[in-house]
């Protein structure tokens, strides 16, 4: 069954929002289109439900139980129990109250792994846990390919380490690491497990539950959704870190490491995306009857048809003496998140590109440190150009006649 993109993009108002219209999104990866589904919740809930929820009047009732629908539903989504999932206000901020969790539980001369492939929110608040004694040991890249070796974080691990942290895949190398692989490695080693999935989630929700890692983090403001922070926490790690929220809530595990009042709308409103997931599968003729088994073959969809576009875009780019693909060139490999180290500073051409209607960026995207480790100056930046389940044929070939006139 193939993707079909006519069903696919009416299910997105910017589609068919006039300032919109000829421009091709290729900064997918900062930030997507939102669905339909999703607007219409927030609308709805600006609009009626807009009073302090799980009180005993309509409208209140209406307001929690759409926000206990949104927890649900995303949960069984990716596979793990109702309270392992929480929302927060980004990941930026759910990595930095894990950290604080941490540092609270972990002894001075323990351990934790970071990678210098992570975007800084999965690496700089790990980091920071050295200032409590805590030593910090770094994952490197291979600076030539940016690919992770999971022998060489084998060599990083000892009984000190109580920590691994690694992303699903990079915003700018765009491979996508084998979770399971490595969460087994870790594990083996007694070290818990924390995954980025910000920029793999957008491709395609995953079965966190099989995959395996205590904990999953990704930005639903990416993945077609309101501007939230995903975390998943698996209970035996989130019962035993101590509690970062007020401590009459403790008991109640969605609510440990969220001290912040949730925002009531976006909450509720994430229940969108799951609603758009059933549209999807229900539109390709998916008759299983679990959440889980059609956010796989969601997953499936979205994936396959992404691979075939992203192929001849990795080919187009490949090729040129003038540029340096990040990350694999087999489509298979990676998802469509395409970094590109240029002879000369990114984000000029990104702002040309933009003259023939390709809307793209060019900067260090919060990936310093992986863009060190390969040798690329931060300030020079990369262009990046990035896609998702949306993006139709044509606006690739728009964006490859584009690059050949700035390039
Ligand atoms: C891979 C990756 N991780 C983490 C983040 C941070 O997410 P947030 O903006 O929700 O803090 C980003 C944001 O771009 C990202 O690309």
């Amino acid at each position: 069954m193939a993707l079909d993109i006519g069903f696919v993009r009416k299910q997105f108002p910017a589609f068919s929002e006039a300032s919109l219209d000829g421009q091709a999104f290729f900064e997918n990866a900062g930030g997507s289109y939102t669905c339909q589904p999703v607007v219409d919740r927030l609308t709805r809930f600006y609009t009626q439900r807009k009073v302090q929820p799980y009180a005993p009047y309509e409208a209140s009732l209406l307001a929690g139980a759409e926000m206990e629908e949104a927890r649900a539903r995303m949960a069984a989504i990716l596979g793990v129990e109702t309270d392992e999932l929480s929302f927060g206000p980004s990941t930026s901020q759910n990595t930095y109250v894990l950290a604080q969790a941490f540092r609270q539980w972990m002894q001075p001369g323990q351990a934790i792994i970071v990678t210098n492939q992570d975007h800084e929110a999965n690496s700089g608040p790990w980091r920071r846990l050295a200032e409590a004694g805590i030593e910090v040991r770094e994952w490197q890249i291979d600076p030539d390919t940016g690919h992770l070796n999971p022998e060489d974080l084998e060599n990083l691990l000892d009984e000190n380490v109580r920590l691994v942290c690694f992303p699903h895949c990079s915003n700018v190398v765009g491979e996508i690491n084998p979770v399971t692989e490595i969460t087994a490695i870790a594990h083996a080693a007694g070290a818990f497990v924390c995954v980025d999935g910000v920029s793999y989630a957008p491709h395609g929700f995953p079965n966190v539950g099989e995959l395996g890692p205590d904990i999953y983090l990704f930005s639903s403001y990416k993945t077609y959704g309101p501007h939230q922070g995903v975390m998943v926490i698996r209970r035996n790690l989130g019962q035993m870190l101590p509690n970062q929220g007020h401590y009459f809530n403790g008991d109640v595990l969605y609510k440990r490491f969220t001290p912040a009042g949730p925002d009531h709308a976006q909450v509720a409103a994430s229940a969108g995306m799951a609603d758009y997931v059933d549209l999807l599968a229900a539109h390709h003729g998916c008759d299983a009857t679990g959440p889980t088994q059609r956010a796989a073959f969601v997953h499936d969809l979205m994936r396959d048809y992404e691979v075939e576009l992203l192929q001849p875009l990795l080919d187009a780019v490949a090729d040129r003496n003038s540029v340096r693909l990040l990350g694999p060139d087999k489509a298979e490999l990676r998802a469509p998140t395409v970094a590109l180290a240029l002879n000369r500073p990114a984000e000029p051409v990104a702002a040309e590109l933009a003259k023939y209607g390709v809307m793209a960026g060019g900067g260090d995207f919060y990936a310093v440190r992986a863009l060190q480790g390969m040798g690329i100056d931060p300030n020079q930046g990369v262009l990046r150009l990035s896609f998702t389940h949306y993006t139709a044929k044509s606006e690739i070939d728009q964006l490859l006649q584009a690059l050949d006139r700035v390039l």
